[in-house]
This record gives structure tokens, C-alpha cells and sequence, in this order.
């Protein structure tokens, strides 16, 4: 089988992490050449892997006829442009999230791909990872009936600069997108409404760029069921990603994830292995695992990706709909928005 050749849009923290995997731990799929604004960041990265080669521009990038991918890693104002050149170059698609801040953005690009009949796929990785799946699994059964309760702990284990915060969109879509994702890919897309909640308990410098770092949504879905996501900027113990599913029939825990099971027992208590540092290190296999889904779908031509642009499009809604209710402290009906 012809392998795909990618050209990866920006070369960042994400970006160059993704051609790591792409290179060393997926088959199927290799990386041809980076493009990143930062010419010295793509040089770097194609010279640490041996790349074929740099990229002066995106154009150059899209113009590359070998090219069947286009992975854009770049930062989040950029992703809506690059999504509508790459289908106006008949190229596939692999974008992180969030697609874009605003929904407007957000429905031209989707646009472009459907004009164009090219495949989008967003990076939403923990719908890969192999616990969440299985929770996923398990509701699909009916092994625990309708769910009644959905609750999501994600705390990340220090806080980013006030600059970052600045243009990170906030709280909600820099940061909750993700569980607000899970949500649907747990309890399904009929939410609705939320009610959302935030403080500043960490950073006055967070506050000042007019952002929260604590911060709590209830989701209320048609059928009754509710989610409750509670996100922190600050977990001095490590990288926190919980979840749990209470329903008719049982519950469905899953945990966080540690390097072994081991708890030490001594004069000072009982031990156990820290968590994981950040998101690279806990969520390793759940990148590997959607990219080896995104290959696969790809060689299945015509299937739908793993995760869709109406998926990217609706985790921001939400994202939005949060902002909106924390600011106006009120719970935000998701018909509002149409
Ligand atoms: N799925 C995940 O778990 C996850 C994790 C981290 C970041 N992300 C997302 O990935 C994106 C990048 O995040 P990051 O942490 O790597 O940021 P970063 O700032 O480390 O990297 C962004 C890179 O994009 C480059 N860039 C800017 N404009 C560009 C353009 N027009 N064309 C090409 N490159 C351009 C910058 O020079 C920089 O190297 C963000 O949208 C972020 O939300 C997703």
C-alpha cells in the first residue's frame, strides 16, 4: 500500500511531538515536509527526523503534489485558513483543536471541505485513549442502563502565562473543549443547556486578563441526564483526568493513569506511583491510537473520520455557550445559538 505523505502546518509544541509519532510509532503515513512561520523551527525538526524537506509557505506546502495530507499544528488563529486552502488543494485533513475561536470561522471552513469533498479530521486524542473508549464500550452495552450522572475531573498541573491566557479564547475553549468533547462522546450531542461557573483561585494574573482558572459546567441533556466538568489550572500533584459514569444499573470509573499499581506501605502511609506529568505524557498511546485511526480511515476511502468537523464545530458551541453563562450568570439554552 502507497504510503500517505503528509505536510505538517507549524512545528510547536504539538506539531513537532505529532511528527515524532508519525515518523517512529505509525504505520502507513510519513512525514514529506514542515512549514512553521518559525523557519527555524522546521528546520529544526526536519533536520532532527531526517525529513525530506522544509517548506518557505503554506503555498509551497499545498503546491507539493506528492503531499495527500495536510496536518495543521499551528496556533488556533490560523487553523480555519489553513483548513480552507488545504480542501481548496484537494488535500485531506488533520487539524488540532479547536478549530477556530468563533463559529463563524468555523462554518466557512467546514464549508471549503464539503465544497471541495476532502476529509476533515480534529484532534480530539481522548477519544483514543483506551480507558475512555472502554467506558464508551461499556455504555454502548447497556452494562450499567441510562446514564444518569456523567461527572469529568481535569486539572492540569500548573498554570500557563497570563500571555497565553490572553489569546487562548479562555478557560472554556482553551481548555475544557476537551471535556466538553468527552461529554458528547460519552452521553451523545443532545445537550440542552449549560450552566457554568468560574473563579480565580490561582492567578490574579489569569483574572486580570479577564480568564478563570477554576471553573465548573453542569450540562443538562434532553433525556434528563446531567455532566459535571470541573476543570483546574492547578494540581500540584499531577496531571488529573477522572471520569465517571453513575446510571440505572451501576457506575463506570475510570481512573487516573500511573506507571504500576504498587502502593508502598510505610511509617509515613501508604504510596503510590505519581501521576502522569502532562497531556504528552498520559495521553502517549491515545495520540498513536488517533492516528492509527486516521490512517485507517483514510485507506477506507468515503468512511467518515473518526472525528468530524460537526464534532470540532459542536465542542465549541458548547465552549461558547459556557462563556456566555458565566458571563451573563445564567443557564445558556443551546437554541439560542441557532
Ligand atoms: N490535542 C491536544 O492535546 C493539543 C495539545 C496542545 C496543543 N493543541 C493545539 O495545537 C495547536 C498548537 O499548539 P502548540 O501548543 O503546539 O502551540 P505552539 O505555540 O507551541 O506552536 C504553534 C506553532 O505554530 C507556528 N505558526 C504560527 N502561525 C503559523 C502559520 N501561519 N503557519 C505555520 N505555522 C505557524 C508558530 O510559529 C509555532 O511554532 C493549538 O491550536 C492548540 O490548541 C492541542
Amino acid at each position: 500500500m502507497k504510503l500517505l505523505q503528509v505536510a505538517v502546518l507549524g512545528a510547536g509544541r504539538i506539531g513537532s511531538y505529532h511528527v515524532e509519532l508519525l515518523e517512529r510509532q505509525v504505520e502507513g503515513i510519513q512525514v514529506r515536509g514542515v512549514y512553521d512561520l518559525d523557519r527555524t523551527r522546521a528546520q529544526a525538526v526536519v533536520d532532527k527526523f531526517q525529513l525530506p524537506r522544509t517548506y518557505e509557505s503554506v503555498d509551497e506546502a499545498l503546491g507539493d503534489e506528492a503531499v495527500d495530507v495536510v496536518l495543521i499544528a499551528s496556533s488556533t488563529d490560523q487553523h480555519a485558513t489553513q483548513i480552507k486552502q488545504a480542501a481548496a488543494a484537494g488535500k485531506q485533513i488533520f487539524c488540532e483543536k479547536p478549530i477556530d475561536l468563533q463559529l463563524d470561522a468555523i462554518d466557512d471552513a467546514l464549508a471549503a471541505v464539503k465544497k471541495h469533498g476532502v476529509h476533515l479530521h480534529v484532534g480530539f486524542n481522548r477519544r483514543f485513549d483506551r480507558n475512555f473508549a472502554e467506558v464508551k464500550r461499556l455504555l454502548e452495552t447497556g452494562a450499567i442502563g441510562a446514564s444518569h450522572v456523567l461527572r469529568i475531573t481535569s486539572r492540569d498541573p500548573a498554570p500557563p502565562p497570563a500571555e497565553y491566557v490572553k489569546v487562548s479564547g479562555g478557560i472554556y475553549k482553551d481548555m475544557m473543549i476537551h471535556d466538553l468533547d468527552m461529554a458528547r462522546f460519552l452521553l451523545g450531542p443532545d445537550v440542552e443547556s449549560v450552566t457554568a461557573f468560574g473563579s480565580v483561585m490561582i492567578d490574579p494574573a489569569i483574572g486580570k486578563a479577564g480568564d478563570v482558572d477554576t471553573a465548573i459546567a453542569v450540562l443538562r441533556y434532553r433525556s434528563g441526564a446531567q455532566a459535571i466538568i470541573e476543570n483546574s489550572r492547578q494540581a500540584p500533584y499531577g496531571y488529573d483526568q477522572r471520569i465517571e459514569v453513575h446510571g440505572e444499573k451501576g457506575v463506570l470509573n475510570a481512573d487516573n493513569m500511573r506507571d504500576h499499581t504498587v502502593t508502598l506501605g510505610d511509617r509515613k502511609g501508604y504510596h503510590n506511583p505519581a501521576l502522569p506529568r502532562f497531556f504528552v505524557e498520559r495521553y502517549h498511546q491515545a495520540y498513536v491510537n488517533q492516528f492509527k485511526a486516521f490512517v485507517e480511515t483514510l485507506s477506507r476511502s468515503g468512511q467518515p473520520m473518526p472525528v468530524s468537523g460537526e464534532d470540532g464545530r459542536a465542542a465549541v458551541l458548547l465552549a461558547e455557550a459556557c462563556t456566555r453563562s458565566l458571563k451573563e450568570g445564567r443557564t445558556v439554552r443551546l437554541e439560542e445559538f441557532v
